[in-house]
């Protein structure tokens, strides 16, 4: 009978004491400094600094990169207790602090030399650092290896042209995670990433896009015009660009997965305390059984959903293969979340349609989710590419 990879993973379901700290830290943290704020930082469109650099302090920022690189040197199944406790509070700043840690630390940290680390990795796993991801294009986004920006070689430097789209912290990122096409006649074997820091001639930040939901993460268009960037700058080797892109994302997947399960939470707890103080009929609305069964599906598909999560990171951890693993989780979640922001509004009413409330915030923020590192569509793709056998990675 056909079976998946991760269908035959090993998976155990118990935290460790050190997992289960972080988890307590990190759910504090955010009921204590997150969730006060995040109707301010939505509506203002801004996660404060100060919060990124708390983050940093409390070691979120590296949380899965070595102590000696500056990191907290803990694991994946950590970084994702700490996506769904910050996402739970705020997705704005979940997403600033997903795309961090597993957009531009993780391929730093894998790929980067020791040279590199020494000068960018200690600074983003501190979080004096800010680091994003730049791969999707104008006219390139799922078929990633279409991109059109240009990496081409002039002596020890590489030049670079192109614009790159859709890029999470890309207006404040001190350090870019950057592809491009070095050989368009191989294709994806072609492509070159590099570190690119803030300030090099020629890289700009041009538009700010104006977005549903996550308003407080910035979402920028770079510009990239005979930007010079030195050979020493090169994350892995000339062609491995697509698999370095590829294997981050792998991460980045599971990341978002863990922030769908923290805003599907925030809707059942909202939905929950909503339920239990509103009344109609004489009762509240929570001893209607058709509230009930909506609060029971939404636990129940949070639940399956956060396992899929804890098995693909920790599938990660083990250095197992898991693109299919974290395409899964991030399928399920993202439906979970959007189910579940949907009964959000639902349950509280014409209440749920204002600002006033955090439901409607959950609804538009939710959805990004089934999108972004990946549609649902190119999640479909991967898990069925590797049921049939057709997955190189
Ligand atoms: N890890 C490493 N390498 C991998 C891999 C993986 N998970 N999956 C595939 N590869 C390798 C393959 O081995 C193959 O290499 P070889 O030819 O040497 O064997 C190569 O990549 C090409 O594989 P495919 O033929 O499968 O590639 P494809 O062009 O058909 O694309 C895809 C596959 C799954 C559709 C991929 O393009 C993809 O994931 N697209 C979605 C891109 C995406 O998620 N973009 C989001 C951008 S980030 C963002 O949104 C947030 C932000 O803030 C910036």
């Amino acid at each position: 009978m056909a079976t998946t990879v991760a269908a035959e993973a090993k998976f155990d379901l118990t935290l460790t004491e050190e997992q289960q700290l972080v988890q307590r830290t990190a759910r504090e943290w955010s009921r204590d400094r997150l969730l006060p704020i995040a109707a301010e930082i939505d509506e203002q469109g801004a996660v404060p600094r100060a919060l990124v650099r708390e983050m940093g302090q409390l070691g979120f920022m590296g949380i899965d990169v070595p102590e000696r690189w500056g990191g907290a040197g803990l694991d994946m199944v950590s970084y994702v207790l700490v996506m769904e406790e910050v996402n739970r509070a705020c997705a704005s700043t979940g997403v600033v602090l997903g795309s961090h840690v597993s957009l531009a630390t993780a391929p730093l940290a894998r790929y980067g030399t020791d040279a590199q680390k020494e000068r960018s990795l200690i600074r983003l796993a501190k979080g004096e650092w800010l680091g994003c991801f730049a791969l999707s294009e104008p006219a390139s986004g799922s078929d990633a290896a279409s991109m059109r920006a240009t990496a081409r070689r002039d002596g020890e430097a590489w030049v670079l042209n192109g614009t790159k789209n859709f890029i999470t912290n890309g207006a404040f990122a001190d350090l870019t995670v950057v592809f491009a096409q070095a050989d368009p006649e191989k294709r994806h074997k072609g492509i070159v990433a590099f570190a690119v820091e803030k300030g090099a001639p020629g890289f700009t930040v041009g538009k700010l896009e104006k977005k549903l939901g996550i308003r407080g993460s910035d979402t920028a268009q770079l510009h990239f015009t005979d930007v010079r960037v030195p050979d020493d700058q090169r994350l892995g080797a000339v062609g491995e660009g697509f698999a370095v892109a590829l294997w981050t994302l792998d991460g980045g997947r599971i990341g978002i997965a863990a922030q769908a399960v923290g805003i599907a939470r925030a809707c059942l707890e909202d939905s929950l305390a909503y339920a239990k103080e509103r009344h109609a009929f004489g009762q509240r609305i929570a001893d209607f059984q058709a509230i009930q069964a909506k609060l029971a599906d939404m636990a129940t598909e949070i639940d399956a959903a956060r396992l899929l999560v804890w098995r693909a990171a920790s599938m990660r951890d083990r250095g197992e293969r898991h693109s299919a693993a974290a395409a899964t989780a991030k399928l399920f979640a993202s439906d979970v979340a959007v189910r579940a922001a949907r009964e959000c509004v639902q349950i509280f009413g014409g209440y749920g349609y204002l600002q006033d409330y955090p439901a409607e915030r959950h609804y538009r923020d939710a959805k990004i989710t089934e999108i972004y590192e990946g549609t649902s569509e190119i999640m479909q793709l991967v898990i069925a590419k590797e049921m049939l056998g057709d997955a190189s990675a």
